[in-house]
């Protein structure tokens, strides 16, 4: 019988680890949850409906959610990157989140051999017992750039620095927290991303998981 893939991944902003997911997902055809989305997702509908905002509506909306509805554009500037790190410190609102993670991790559908969500609390929360567990980082200004980079390519007006104070209002809020900070846990294995290439990257990460699973 072919085992049930299990990968949980957490990282700070922009250090690569959807970039990675996303291949690692292909190459062992794993459902893959970019969790941070579903967070963007809430951020979004706060700007979007400033008075009406509030659990009931975030309930009802997050009842409704498909995967693909987190791929809009919308969700990627910068405004709704800080106001999703703002929601997600909010318990209740981590709590509404919590059913359709797990929901993805542990029932994905039968055409897929696991799952791999990433995020900032797969690690310590939602994938506890993931049979793989990987912290992606890379230094703070290799990770502005990359995020400048790619909002650049969406036509976004957006400056280096502008990039850089995102990513450090979000670090700060991601792992001072006190619901679910980010961090990394004892069994998680740490890929520094700073001076590696996507594919080398890859690589590494595939070493490890073929290593275990064809023991
Ligand atoms: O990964 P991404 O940058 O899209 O995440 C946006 C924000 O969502 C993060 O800065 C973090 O505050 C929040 N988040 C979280 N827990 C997760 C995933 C994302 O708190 N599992």
């Amino acid at each position: 019988m072919s085992k049930f893939i299990q990968v949980a991944i957490d990282s700070p902003a922009a250090a690569g680890a959807g970039t990675q997911a996303k291949l690692i997902a292909k190459h062992y055809n794993l459902l893959y949850l970019d969790t941070g989305k579903i967070y963007r997702f809430i951020g979004n509908l706060k700007i979007k409906n400033k008075k009406e905002f509030n659990y009931n509506l975030v309930k009802k909306k997050i009842r409704k959610l498909k995967i693909h509805n987190l791929q809009s554009k919308v969700l990627l500037s910068n405004k709704v990157a800080i106001e999703a790190s703002i929601v997600a410190k909010d318990k209740k609102i981590r709590k509404i989140v919590h059913n359709f993670q797990i929901k993805c991790a542990y029932r994905p559908s039968k055409k897929f051999s696991g799952s791999i969500l990433d995020g900032r609390d797969i690690t310590s929360v939602i994938m506890k017992n993931a049979m793989f567990k990987f912290f992606i980082t890379a230094n703070i200004k290799t990770r502005a750039l990359r995020r400048y980079k790619e909002l650049k390519l969406l036509n976004k007006r957006i400056t280096y620095k502008e990039v850089l104070k995102s990513i450090k209002i979000r670090d700060k809020n991601d792992y001072n927290r006190k619901i679910s900070p980010l961090k990394k846990t004892k069994d998680s294995i740490l890929i520094n991303t700073t001076n590696l290439t996507k594919r080398s990257c890859f690589l590494k990460i595939k070493q490890i998981m073929d290593k275990q699973l064809n023991n």
